[in-house]
């Protein structure tokens, strides 16, 4: 009887019977959604019904996405208990509650239960949210809402979802990710806010089983504390809120016609966003965390710091030493790093570290409306207090965060990062304020000796310089140079000129190996058979003596393995010379545009080789503590060790800035043609979009073969800029390509540097991308901007710049680095 009477009411039958075909956005008490019909939202972009996934026959009810072709799953119901029949969806009117059940009517999920709940309905939003509301009691014309699928997210956090908390529901809205990609129950990497950390200084973490895996560092209210690259973009809009009821994250998208997702990835342990690709029809992931290894959770230990351009990576934060010498020694960090000298409390101070991600701040506190100043009190009030910094720097820095105990999970950037003031005792506060200082003055010392040293010596050296018979020097001058950031100071071998003499046969011809810049290069053999090759620059260059220390100090504190190692240095008298490491198969333009030797290049190496060249500029430009501008990056100046490893050289015209200076002006310009940006060689403005330019040109001619000035295509009058703009332009950009690259390409990578050079070459330096977004693009699959128009700077007919004090044209090469004024 009973069951009789149940198939008289049951609304399955009845759906049955009516046979309605057309997708309803809702249902209500009186209808249901089973294995025949889904629901679908409004605007038609997102469909819920039953799945199964790729191998599995489980069913689940999920929602997705309509309108691609790759069924793409956002939400699941019942990814705990998976139904092994056909299922059902349905709102049960006498308990409130959404159920969904299996054939054999045993529910396998439902929403919580409420009172009698009037006039329900479950509608899918076009946000992509479905909703169960019912009709208010209090006011018969509005509804409210009873429950909604966004608070409870699966893997997938949909524009508009919050991820965090809503403290007035007592709901925590987390991401799980699946457990595999055909299994979509909770794998044990989840992603959200940690609920210790609501009510001090909020950020969310992303967990792996009960392990902190990576964290996002708090809101600082332009973004999260370890995201310095987040910024306004073109797709979406990103806030995070924190309040008495709320502490959630946020996204929404700028056009709606984008569609973008964040996902969960068990597989990879990531968090990646990911943007639909329309005309390729693909899924493209668009930014990921944890990007880097110092994004592993705590890599260096307590009080550690990792610095992901240093080697090795982890770093003892200022007046803290290693706690296990041994281990940290091995690369074994996990220990982490203990103070010098122990604090005294009330005696202590502070010291400034810059361009960091902030500590863990779990065990933090914090005052929105305390200054800066009021917040160093509160910290040195507070014995256990460790450092303390503005929690907020939108608008010039306000509020106050403060830290407990031991400073865990931070990394240094390059730039971008936030100031924070560590507790330090006041002994230690001593070296730190007169250290430099003691250092500087001894640098000042040095170098007024060299000096005098070399106007003496050259004094002497006049009148017999014509043989290179000197007598041997007593130690007389030695590069004396102070290393950045380290107590002692780097001495770089002085070699005397008898022994470079020697090296090279007096200078032979045969050992010349070419002209740079300043003047030629020959390769040496010093006694214990070590290669070497010598710059010898030549009196009439332009390289003065400041010029030539330039490049000795700045050389010898850089150590990266993409830039010319210099292994000793000369002055005696006017012979100024620069002993490097030797390079067996020269430099990088005696391959790409040599017929013969072009073929030896293939894709791989020169993506290799491109990759190499990113990082040394990067190295430079932002990872040096000095930003430092290359002003003459060439084909000729990238230099091949045994390998094909590319190494940057000649700094012959380099400039250094402070670390937050980035542009400059002179009325000297170095440089050379086909590679200068138009508001260098114009207006003498260099910074390292100047350099990026450079880069960007040498991309062309990589990957191209043909050399930007001296290009000439026979159909019109561009140069190799122009040319690829060109192609670009008429959607064939591939045509660029050297032909004796043939099959060895990767047709992706290859469009991805041409796409990169053109970013790199826009007209105005702003649009460029920087070294490091270089960087991250040749790495990533994300898609990149539109480039705008190019520099077009020298054209076939626009050779009109003058150029002055370039003598030594070379026959072999055309390439003369120039020196031009600027008219006054
Ligand atoms: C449910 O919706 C259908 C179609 O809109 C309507 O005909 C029916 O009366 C509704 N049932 C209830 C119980 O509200
Ligand atoms: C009914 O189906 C569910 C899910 O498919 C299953 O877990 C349950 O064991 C089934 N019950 C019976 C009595 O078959
Ligand atoms: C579903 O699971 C139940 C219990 O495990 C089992 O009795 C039933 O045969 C299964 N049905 C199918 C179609 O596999
Ligand atoms: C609604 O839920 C109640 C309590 O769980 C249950 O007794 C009843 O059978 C359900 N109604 C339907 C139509 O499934
Ligand atoms: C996104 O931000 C821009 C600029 O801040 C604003 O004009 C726009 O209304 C925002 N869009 C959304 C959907 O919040
Ligand atoms: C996780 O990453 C793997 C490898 O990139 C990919 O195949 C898979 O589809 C991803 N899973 C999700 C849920 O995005
Ligand atoms: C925050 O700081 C302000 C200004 O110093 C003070 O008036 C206020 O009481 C502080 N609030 C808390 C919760 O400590
Ligand atoms: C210092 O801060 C800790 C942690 O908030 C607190 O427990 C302790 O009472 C504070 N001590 C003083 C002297 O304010």
């Amino acid at each position: 009887m009973g069951t009789i009477f149940f198939i008289l009411v049951h609304p399955y039958l009845l759906f049955l019977s009516s046979k309605v075909s057309f997708a309803p956005d809702s249902i209500n008490t009186s209808q249901f959604i089973s294995e025949a019909n889904t629901l679908v939202s409004k605007d038609g972009n997102f469909e819920l019904g039953f799945f199964s996934p790729s191998s599995s026959n489980n069913r689940y009810l999920g929602i997705w996405y309509k309108n691609i072709p790759v069924k793409t799953i956002v939400w699941v119901a019942n990814r705990l208990n998976p139904i092994n029949d056909s299922g059902l969806l349905m709102i049960n009117s006498s308990t409130g509650s959404v159920v969904v059940m299996s054939q054999n009517k045993s529910v396998v999920w439902s929403t919580s239960p409420q009172r009698q709940a009037k006039n329900p309905v479950l509608k899918l939003l076009d946000s992509g949210n479905l909703v169960l509301t019912v009709t208010d009691e209090k006011d018969e014309k509005s509804r409210i809402s009873l429950w909604e699928s966004f608070d409870y997210p699966t893997d997938t956090l949909l524009p508009g979802m919050k991820l965090g908390w809503d403290l007035k529901k007592g709901v925590n809205r987390l991401l799980t990710a699946w457990k595999k990609p055909d299994d979509p129950s909770p794998g044990d990497f989840t992603d959200g806010i940690l609920e210790m950390g609501i009510h001090s200084y909020p950020e969310a973490y992303i967990w792996k089983g009960n392990k902190k895996f990576f964290r996002t560092g708090p809101w600082n209210g332009l973004r999260f504390s370890g995201s310095p690259d987040l910024n306004p973009n073109p797709v979406y809009n990103y806030s995070f809120v924190s309040n008495e009821d709320e502490v959630y994250y946020t996204y929404t998208l700028k056009d709606k016609s984008l569609i973008s997702r964040a996902v969960l990835n068990q597989t990879t342990h990531t968090r990646d966003r990911y943007t639909w690709i329309e005309a390729e029809k693909v899924w493209k992931v668009y930014s990921t965390r944890p990007r880097d290894y110092c994004d592993s959770y705590g890599l260096c230990g307590a009080n550690g710091n990792c610095v992901f351009t240093a080697s090795p990576v982890c770093q003892c934060l200022k007046a803290f030493k290693p706690k296990s010498p041994e281990l940290w020694s091995v690369m074994e960090w996990s220990q982490g790093c203990v103070r010098n000298k122990p604090l005294s409390c009330h005696t202590d101070g502070f010291v400034k570290s810059v361009n960091l991600k902030l500590p863990d701040t779990t065990y933090s506190w914090v005052n929105k409306s305390m200054s800066l100043e009021e917040c160093r009190v509160k910290c040195l009030n507070n014995c256990t207090c460790m450092a303390y910094t503005n929690s907020d720097i939108s608008g010039g820095g306000s509020g106050c965060a403060i830290w407990f105990g031991d400073l865990m999970d931070i990394r240094q950037f390059p730039a971008g990062g936030q100031d924070l003031y560590i507790r330090m005792s006041a002994s230690e506060l001593l070296e730190e304020k007169h250290g430099p200082k003691i250092k500087i003055a001894v640098l000042v010392a040095a170098a007024l000796a060299v000096v005098s040293g070399i106007f003496l010596v050259g004094f002497y050296i006049c009148r017999i310089r014509t043989n290179f018979k000197v007598k041997k020097k007593p130690n007389g001058i030695i590069c004396h140079q102070n290393n950045e950031g380290q107590k002692e100071d780097l001495e770089l071998p002085f070699l005397d000129l008898s022994t470079i003499v020697r090296a090279t046969d007096n200078f032979a011809h045969n050992k010349k190996l070419g002209e740079g810049g300043f003047g030629p290069v020959y390769k040496g053999i010093l006694e214990d058979g070590q290669e070497i090759a010598i710059k010898r620059l030549s009196r009439s260059s332009g390289q003065g003596l400041n010029e030539f220390k330039n490049e000795v100090i700045l050389i010898a504190k850089l150590q990266h393995r993409n830039l010319v190692k210099l292994v000793a240095c000369c002055i005696q008298g006017e012979e100024k010379m620069l002993v490097y490491e030797y390079m067996p198969n020269k430099s990088l333009d005696s391959f790409i545009f040599d017929q013969t030797k072009s073929k030896l290049l293939d894709w791989s190496l020169r993506f290799n080789i491109i990759c190499g060249i990113a990082r040394g500029l990067q190295y430079l430009h932002q990872d040096s503590r000095l930003r430092i501008i290359h002003r003459d990056l060439k084909a000729s100046n990238v230099l091949l060790d045994s390998e094909m490893n590319p190494k940057i050289s000649d700094f012959g015209a380099a400039r250094t800035f402070g670390g937050d200076q980035s542009e400059g002006n002179t009325n000297r310009v170095f440089g050379t043609y086909g590679y200068m940006a138009p508001e260098y060689a114009f207006d003498g403005q260099f910074s390292t979009k100047s350099d990026v330019f450079s880069f960007g040109i040498l991309l062309l001619e990589i990957i191209s073969g043909k050399k930007s000035r001296g290009f000439f295509h026979p159909n019109h009058n561009h140069n190799l800029i122009g040319y690829a703009w060109i192609l670009w332009n008429e959607g064939k950009p591939l045509e660029l390509t050297d032909e004796c690259l043939g099959q060895s390409s990767t047709l992706s990578e290859v469009l991805r540097c041409i796409h990169i050079s053109l970013l790199c070459v826009q007209q105005r330096p702003e649009d460029r991308p920087s070294m490091s977004s270089v960087i991250v693009m040749l790495g990533s699959e994300s898609a990149l901007p539109q480039p705008k128009q190019p520099g077009f700077f020298l054209e076939k007919d626009s050779n009109e710049v003058h150029c002055f004090s370039s003598k030594q044209e070379s026959s072999s090469t055309n390439e003369i680095t120039i020196t031009l004024l600027e008219a006054r």
